[in-house]
């Protein structure tokens, strides 16, 4: 595979929780002797825009099977469509592209209201929806992911001046790289076939909100509770008991009161490290600024 071109493999939407800026404590937390291992298998079960996923595979060639999964199934099926069918996706989004730019901002919003409308139909095709999938993502208020009881996705558009619709040159890197990465959709613990003691899980579930009014994680219709963080920790221990290594970032709901113990409690039979992240995406621009998060792992030499 052409280095250069493998370079340029990035996630293809912007999504809330994107985990760019840790991917250096990431790369200092991985047990590099498990890392050089030609038959290791990396598993994330939790991949949204997919940061961690493109990085890893980028840094370390010698991976030759990851498997990746998430349970918005439009996400996974543009993951699938830009595997299979980048150039008829690229050909999709060059004309959606050519239709929105050159519209005022009225044309524009009307556009939008429409595409988004077509989007929640159920008869497209996958490639249709991994065209719509990307253009909702990259003009809609700040690349926000979410949806109503229903289902429906009901983000409202955005304002950028000039958003890149068409990036043909992210879609074909990412193309190359995920020839040697199994896509699923499903809930995470569908993943437990993969617990051989070759694999890597890192885990980016949706984060425990550290307020009520901070709340952001319908990224799908199902809401991810407490309940649901503590059946995580339980795959966790499952995995663990077949070998498995695993690393897991949460929100640091600590460091918002000190009182809050729930991280602590639950994963107290691993090693728990605070590093310092910014948050991506707020809604609020005044809340966006450094907060501490957990990375949180299974694996012994995690301490150094
Ligand atoms: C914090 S995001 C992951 C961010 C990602 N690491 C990135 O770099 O963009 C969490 C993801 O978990 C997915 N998700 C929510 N509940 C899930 C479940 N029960 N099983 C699998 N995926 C789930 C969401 O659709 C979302 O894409």
């Amino acid at each position: 595979m052409n280095d250069t071109i493998l370079m340029s493999a990035k996630p293809f939407v912007k999504w809330v929780g994107g985990k760019t800026q840790l991917l250096e404590d990431i790369k200092r937390s991985l047990p590099s002797d498990l890392l050089q291992n030609e038959d290791i298998l990396y598993v994330e079960p939790f991949v949204g825009g997919g940061a961690v996923l493109f990085w890893i595979l980028q840094q370390f060639p010698n991976i030759k099977k990851a498997v990746i999964n998430d349970i918005n199934p439009h996400l996974i099926t543009t993951y699938k469509v830009i595997k299979y069918q980048p150039d008829k996706l690229i050909a999709q989004l060059e004309t959606i592209q050519n239709e929105y730019i050159p519209l005022d901002e009225v044309g524009r919003k009307n556009y939008y209201l429409k595409k988004r409308d077509i989007y929640n139909l159920s008869s497209l095709s996958d490639v249709e929806v991994a065209a719509l999938f990307i253009f909702l993502n990259r003009t809609c208020f700040n690349g926000l992911y979410r949806v109503n009881s229903k289902g429906k996705f009901n983000v409202p558009h955005g304002r950028y001046a000039n958003p890149k619709i068409c990036d043909k040159d992210t879609i074909l890197a990412d193309s190359k790289i995920l020839q040697k990465v199994e896509i699923l959709c499903g809930d995470f613990s569908e993943t437990i076939i993969y617990a051989t003691p070759n694999a890597l899980f890192y885990f980016d579930p949706p984060y425990k909100p550290l307020s009520k009014t901070s709340s952001f994680n319908s990224y799908a219709k199902e809401e991810f509770d407490d309940s649901e963080q503590i059946r995580l920790r339980d795959f966790c221990h499952e995995i663990s008991v077949c070998k498995a290594h695993f690393i897991l970032s949460n929100s640091d709901v600590k460091g918002n009161d000190k009182n809050n113990n729930f991280f602590d409690d639950i994963y107290k039979a691993y090693t728990i490290k605070r590093v310092m992240a910014t948050r991506m995406v707020n809604a609020n621009s005044s809340k966006r600024g450094k907060l501490s998060e957990l990375m949180i792992s299974n694996i012994t030499e995690y301490n150094k």
